[in-house]
C-alpha cells in the first residue's frame, strides 16, 4: 500500500487545484493500492494532525477551480523551531502526523517561506516532494512557478481597463502590482499593457527620472501615462536605508503603499492629478488561465513520476522547458530576483519604457 499526503502552504494562486490533481490522476494511474490524505490548511493542519483520506472523486471537477480545495494558511518558518504558548514543538508534530498517517511521501506545494520548511522536514527525514507555485515566480530553481501567468493576465487586464478610461481623462494613472520583493509581475504586467513605466525592486528609482519620463510623454502631445510599480519597488533613497529606517520613513509618510507614496511625489511632473490602482488580491484569484492549467498538471504528473521513483528531497521545476529534479536544498532561502540584464527589461527600454534609473 502506497500512502502520500498533500498540503497547499502559503499565499494561494491559481493552479493549485489544478496541481493537486495531476498528482492524484497520475498516482492513481500508477499504483493499484493507494490512500492519498488531504492535509489541510498547509503546515498548520500538518501540526495540528488535521487532515482527511481523499477518495478519487475529490479531485474530478477541480481543474479549472482558483483556490485550493485543501485550505492553506501562512505557518513563519523563523518561528518553526520556536515552542510558542501552546507548548506545542511543531517540528515534532509535524514528524508525529507524518508517522501516523505511515506517509511514503508528502507532497507539498508552495513558495518561498513553504520550500524553506519542506527543506526542514527533508533534514528531519520526511521523504518530500514539492511543487513551485506562486504569482511572485521569484522561486529558485525554476524557469516558472504556476500561478504567475494567470496574474499576469489579470494584471494585464487591469491596465488594459486603466488605460482607456485614463486615455478618455488625460489622467496618469499607477497601477500597483503584487509580487512582495520582486518585480516578474509588474514586469510582464507593464511589458503585456503597454506601460510607459514599469519600476521593480531590482532597480531602485530615481523619481526625477520617473518625473522625466512623464514630462516628456507631455511634450509628445501624451496627455495620459501608465505606471506599472511593484509593490516592492523603492527609491534609490530608500534602498540605501536599514529595515528599520526604511519602516519608520515609510510610517512617517503615512501612505499604505508605493504607489500612493509616487503618487504624491510625481504630482509635481504629471501636469494634474495622479491617480491610483491597487487591484491587491484579485491578482491570486479566479480560474488559472490554460497555460497555468497545463504547467500545474504537468508538474503534478511529475511529483508522482518522482514518488515512484523514489526520488524525495526535491522540488519538480521547469528548467530550461523541462521538468527537472531540483534538490530543496538549493532552493530553500533563495530569490529569484528580475536580473536587470534580462531580455524582457533591455527589450522594455528599448521600446522606450522608462524604469525610472
Ligand atoms: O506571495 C504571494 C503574495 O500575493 C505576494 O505577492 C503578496 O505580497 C503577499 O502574497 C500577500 O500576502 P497576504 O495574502 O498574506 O496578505
Amino acid at each position: 500500500m502506497m500512502r502520500v499526503g498533500i498540503l497547499t502552504s502559503g499565499g494561494d494562486c491559481q493552479g493549485l487545484n489544478a496541481a493537486i490533481r495531476g498528482v492524484a490522476k497520475a498516482l492513481y494511474e500508477s499504483y493499484d493500492e493507494i490512500e492519498i490524505y488531504g492535509i489541510s490548511d498547509g503546515y498548520r493542519g500538518l501540526i495540528g494532525a488535521d487532515y482527511r483520506r481523499m477518495e478519487p472523486e475529490d479531485f474530478s471537477g477541480i481543474l479549472t477551480v482558483g483556490g485550493t480545495i485543501l485550505g492553506t494558511s501562512r505557518q513563519p518558518f523563523k518561528r518553526m523551531r520556536i515552542i510558542e504558548e501552546d507548548s506545542v514543538d511543531k517540528v515534532d508534530a509535524m514528524k508525529k502526523t507524518v508517522a501516523k498517517l505511515h506517509l511514503d511521501c508528502l507532497v507539498i506545494m508552495g513558495g518561498n517561506g513553504t520550500h524553506k520548511t519542506a527543506n526542514l522536514l527533508r533534514e528531519e527525514g520526511v521523504p518530500v516532494v514539492t511543487l513551485p507555485k506562486t504569482i511572485d515566480n521569484d522561486l529558485w530553481g525554476t524557469d516558472v512557478t504556476f500561478g504567475f501567468q494567470s496574474a499576469v493576465d489579470i494584471g494585464a487586464n487591469v491596465i488594459d481597463c486603466i488605460h482607456t478610461t485614463a486615455t478618455s481623462h488625460g489622467r496618469v494613472f499607477i497601477v500597483e502590482l503584487m509580487g512582495h520583493k520582486v518585480g516578474w509581475l509588474a514586469l510582464h504586467a507593464g511589458i503585456a499593457g503597454g506601460a510607459d513605466v514599469i519600476l521593480l525592486p531590482e532597480m531602485p528609482y530615481d523619481i526625477a527620472r520617473v518625473g522625466a519620463a512623464l514630462e516628456k510623454r507631455r511634450r509628445q502631445g501624451k496627455a495620459f501615462s501608465i505606471l506599472a510599480v511593484a509593490e516592492g519597488a523603492l527609491s534609490r533613497r530608500e534602498a540605501k536605508m536599514g529595515k528599520k529606517e526604511l519602516a519608520a520613513y515609510r510610517a512617517a509618510a503615512g501612505q499604505p503603499s508605493v504607489a500612493y507614496r509616487l503618487a504624491d511625489e510625481l504630482v509635481p511632473y504629471a501636469g494634474g492629478e495622479v491617480r491610483v490602482c491597487v487591484p491587491g488580491h484579485f491578482q491570486r484569484g479566479g480560474p488559472p488561465c490554460p497555460f497555468d492549467r497545463v504547467l500545474a498538471t504537468q508538474l503534478g504528473a511529475a511529483a508522482a513520476g518522482f514518488i515512484r521513483e523514489g526520488r524525495f528531497g526535491v522540488m519538480c521545476g521547469m528548467v530550461n522547458g523541462s521538468v527537472a529534479p531540483v534538490e530543496l536544498e538549493s532552493v530553500a532561502g533563495r530569490l529569484k530576483k528580475v536580473p536587470e540584464d534580462s531580455v524582457a527589461v533591455r527589450m522594455a527600454m528599448e521600446t522606450g519604457v522608462s524604469f525610472g534609473v
